[in-house]
């Protein structure tokens, strides 16, 4: 089946203290199934508004969002729960741990939730471990482990459930280059044996080479659009080119 993202004239405005903000305006994108697919722009511009839309966290103010050929503004309450608890793996910007719960427990915890056996979580745990470097630091509390710590078992909890979609803000924001380039392969590895479609939003110029599109955004407007042709590295001058010409982007 194609995993298609169709996102056609989507506006989000928030209201806050009498003050309209317009944080995405008129916004259309097309996220091909079994893609990378990057968002890229200043602080501000829109790209965890439009990562949360299309994880059902938000709500557009307009505009249409398809998941599938399905428009999520049919979807009932029991659509939305199911959407998010299945079929998206969402890496939040400020990692979203249950502080009660130490890294490893909450990695699994999508599993808990999902009435998995027990032999069948340790499988899927054991899995993750070969990926990312977590087991040393699997019995701390998330207020007892680092940035890089919590935001690898945040990546780790969006992707232990082999969704068929992750969106991932920021997901390398506190890794040093090890781990970003770890986590990178992951991704990749992911879109490949699972055909699954990743967005992510980053800053980082090295992280958005190894994508197959990348957007720029800025305020709330979608300004560029450039798609992987030839070598990670030439990618990588060309996203560094049109960078710095869009202000604040890396
Ligand atoms: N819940 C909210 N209420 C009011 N304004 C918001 C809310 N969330 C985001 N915004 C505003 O919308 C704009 C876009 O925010 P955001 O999508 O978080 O940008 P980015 O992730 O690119 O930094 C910003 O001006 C931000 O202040
Ligand atoms: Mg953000």
């Amino acid at each position: 089946m194609q995993y298609d993202i169709v996102v056609k004239s989507l506006s989000k405005s928030y209201q806050s203290k009498g003050i309209i903000k317009n944080a995405l305006s008129n916004v259309t994108l097309n996220i091909p199934q079994g893609k990378i697919f990057c968002i890229m722009g200043s602080s501000g511009s829109g790209k965890s508004t439009l990562l949360k839309i299309l994880g059902g966290i938000e709500k557009p103010t307009s505009g249409t969002v398809y998941i599938n050929g399905t428009n999520m503004a049919d979807y009932k309450q029991q659509d939305y729960d199911r959407y998010r608890q299945m079929t998206v793996g969402y890496v939040f910007q400020d990692f979203n741990l249950l502080e009660g719960l130490t890294l490893k427990e909450n990695i699994i915890l999508p599993l808990t939730l999902q009435k998995l056996n027990e032999v069948e979580i340790q499988r899927k745990y054991t899995d993750i471990l070969r990926c990312v470097d977590i087991r040393y630091c699997e019995n701390n509390y998330p207020e007892q482990s680092s940035g890089g710590e919590q935001q690898r078992a945040a990546i780790c909890r969006a992707i232990i459930k082999t969704p068929k979609l992750i969106l991932a803000d920021e997901p390398t924001g506190s890794l040093d280059n090890v781990n970003t380039k770890a986590i990178l392969n992951t991704f990749v590895n992911i879109r490949e044996t699972m055909r699954a479609t990743i967005v992510l939003v980053t800053h980082d110029a090295v992280v958005a080479s190894y994508c197959d599109t990348v957007v720029f955004i800025e305020n709330g407007k979608i300004c560029d659009t450039l798609r992987k042709e030839g070598t990670t590295q030439s990618f990588y001058d060309r996203l560094v080119t049109v960078s710095s010409k869009v202000r604040g982007v890396i």
